[in-house]
């Protein structure tokens, strides 16, 4: 099958770690790539470095909380790219605790970055992006092995990923007729900031150094060693192309073995 190139892929929170790396890869696949986050800095830095790659990248600031900010965020990828044909839905926040001493803020933050979010991105793209009006599209969030497990002290994060994957698979089935895919990705543990930042959590949290968290987390993972964002960004890649076509409504694992579910 002859893979099809110059595709407009926008994918959320791609200034670090696992969206940077797809953003690569897409970019390098040959696809048009418009990545958003907060931080505008670093935004319009990654944009720079990614054209130095001699990808054809562009973006702006996106708080995936907010559905103006979301909207204008499509809109804009819109007026430079044209319609939308894949979205990487990748922004995210860790965060948990003991959970009967989680404020309300906290879980109502974790709920709103990585599930809401989910929801808001993908309705601004089949609307203002006009996915709905295509017949080949792809839609791939970016969920984890917590979404299909329970993690300790991570109840918010958890519950925010297993309601990822339930959309996922819903939305999938919805759309199947379509020619349109839906489905999650689930890494384990991936070195990027994301994960140093969840070390020294649950180093703070039991009280022992960083370094014993992460013999601890290497432990558990049948490879012995965190995944890189590349390994993940790689399934991504193959989700987006045209061999993927009769995959949706999955949640598959890049995770070393850490899952084998
Ligand atoms: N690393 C892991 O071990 C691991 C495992 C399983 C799943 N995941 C999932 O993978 C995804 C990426 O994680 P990562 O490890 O690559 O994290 P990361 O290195 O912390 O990068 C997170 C990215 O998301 C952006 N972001 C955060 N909040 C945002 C918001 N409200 N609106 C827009 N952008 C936002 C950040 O930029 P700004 O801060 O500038 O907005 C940054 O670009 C997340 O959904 C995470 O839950 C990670």
């Amino acid at each position: 099958m002859t893979e099809q190139n110059g595709r407009v892929a926008l994918i959320s929170g791609a200034t670090s770690g696992i969206g940077l790396a797809v953003a690569r890869l897409l970019g390098t696949a040959g696809h048009k790539v418009f990545i958003g986050a907060r931080n505008a800095e670093k935004v319009t830095e990654t944009v720079k470095q990614l054209q130095s790659e001699g990808i054809d990248a562009d973006g702006s600031t996106l708080d995936v909380r907010s559905t103006d900010s979301a909207r204008a965020f499509v809109q804009a990828a819109v007026d430079r790219f044209g319609t939308v044909d894949i979205l990487v839905n990748n922004a995210g926040r860790s965060g948990g605790g003991v959970t009967a001493d989680i404020a309300e803020d906290l879980w109502d933050d974790v709920i709103d970055t990585n599930l809401n979010s989910v929801f808001r991105l993908t309705s601004a793209v089949l609307n203002t992006g006009g996915l709905r009006h295509k017949g080949w599209g792809r839609i791939i969030n970016i969920a984890s092995t917590a979404g299909k497990q329970g993690v300790v002290l991570g109840a918010p994060y958890s519950a925010s990923k297993h309601g990822v994957v339930g959309f996922t698979k819903a939305l999938g089935n919805e759309l199947a007729p379509t020619g349109i895919t839906v489905n999650a990705v689930c890494p384990g543990y991936v070195e990027t900031p994301m994960a140093q930042r969840v070390r020294a959590g649950y180093a703070a949290a039991y009280d022992v150094t960083e370094d014993a968290i992460l013999e601890k987390f290497q432990a558990k993972i049948p490879l012995g060693r965190y995944s890189t964002p590349q390994e993940v960004a790689g399934l991504v890649g193959y989700l987006a192309s045209d061999t993927a076509a009769s995959i949706t409504s999955q949640a598959l694992n890049v995770c070393g073995g850490l899952g084998n579910f």
